[in-house]
């Protein structure tokens, strides 16, 4: 259909050749009024009938800070369903532990120590991990670490250091296990944003921050991928988890507890690993607090603020 644009301008061509143009441009805006249709009602009809769950039985799964909270129950969960999980955390003792956890209740694990700021050691363990089991199928990139207050009280380190973790890592981990995805075309890569990372956040600046820019990169990716191959079949999921009961969020506060209790990381990792299953590119945990965003963003932001005063919900300081 690009030869639309080839042949405009072209005035020796006469009137038939212009007529022919015409003719494919108006075939053109017919086939895309028809696909966009389509595609609205296939997505109406996805809502009532969700997306059938993808086999991981036997397929590798790598998971980064599996020794804690939702990294650990995700590897506990998808070594349940048969898959084997390489386990990446800074923590070896507490990553050993979920490991141990795995193979006593008959499910596949294998531990790395590995801090994910450290690109050099993280290619070469990814180059290992690679040649010791073949095409990892599912990547998540999990790790993450949240200091919780206001912006004039963040250290540069800790500023450097969280960007390091939350965002910077997935770049040298997506780069590492990619390429074979896209040479086979299969395989998902998992990001955790969170909510803050569709809403701005008291105390959470920086935080806020990396997990914008997860969300940010992700969907350039899933452009980037789909423009190299329409047919791409390479899943990206990006997750956004509300408050979860890990201890990550310290100081939670909320007006209506019934409404906005915290999640356990149990119910937390079984949504992640639906998400993955079914080929989402984002879900919420809750899984509305997407469409609350996309709503959100409609409202003139006075009239918003004025509903976040009511509820009163969000993070207090970790300093006092
Ligand atoms: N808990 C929540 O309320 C919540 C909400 C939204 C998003 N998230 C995100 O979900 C992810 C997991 O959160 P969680 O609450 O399970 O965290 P957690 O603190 O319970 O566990 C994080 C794990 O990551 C590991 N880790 C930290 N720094 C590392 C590094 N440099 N290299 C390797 N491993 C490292 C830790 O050792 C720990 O085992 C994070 O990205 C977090 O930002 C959490
Ligand atoms: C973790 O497990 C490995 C391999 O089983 C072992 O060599 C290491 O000493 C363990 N580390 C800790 C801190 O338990
Ligand atoms: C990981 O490495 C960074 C430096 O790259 C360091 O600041 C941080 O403390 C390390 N994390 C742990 C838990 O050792």
């Amino acid at each position: 259909m690009s030869k639309v644009s080839q042949s405009a301008g072209n005035s020796n061509n006469g009137n038939s050749n212009d007529i022919y143009n015409i003719f494919l441009l108006v075939v053109d805006i017919l086939m895309l009024i028809a696909k966009f249709w389509i595609a609205i009602f296939e997505a109406v009809v996805g809502l009532f009938r969700p997306a059938p769950l993808e086999e991981v039985n036997g397929k590798v799964v790598l998971i980064t800070g599996t020794g804690h909270g939702m990294g650990k129950e995700m590897a506990l969960q998808y070594a349940k369903l048969g898959a084997t999980i390489l386990c990446w955390d800074v923590n070896e003792q507490t990553n050993n532990q979920t490991v141990k956890e795995i193979q006593k209740s008959g499910g596949k694990a294998f531990g790395y120590v590995c801090n994910v700021t450290k690109r050099e050691e993280l290619l070469e363990l990814a180059q290992k991990v690679r040649k010791e089991h073949g095409f990892i199928h599912v990547v998540v990139n999990n790790a993450g670490i949240m200091p919780c207050h206001p912006l004039l009280e963040h250290t540069e380190n800790e500023i450097r250091l969280m960007y390091d973790i939350n965002v910077i890592s997935h770049y040298w981990i997506i780069q590492s296990f990619l390429p074979d995805m896209i040479e086979r075309n299969e395989g998902s890569i998992v990001a955790l944003s969170s909510c803050a990372g569709l809403f701005g956040l008291v105390n959470l600046v920086p935080y806020c921050g990396t997990k914008f820019a997860v969300r940010g990169y992700m969907a350039a990716l899933a452009e980037e991928l789909r423009q190299k191959n329409p047919q791409s079949n390479v899943k990206l999921t990006t997750i956004y988890p509300y408050m979860i009961d890990t201890g990550l969020c310290k100081n939670p506060r909320y007006r209506f507890p019934s409404l906005f209790k915290l999640i356990s990381p149990q119910v937390a990792a079984g949504s992640i690993i639906e998400a993955q299953r079914q080929g989402l590119e984002e879900a919420a945990i809750p899984r509305h607090f997407v469409a609350v965003e996309k709503i959100g963003r409609l409202i003139p932001r006075k009239a918003m603020r004025l509903v976040n005063d009511f509820l009163d919900t969000g993070v207090d300081t970790d300093k006092h």
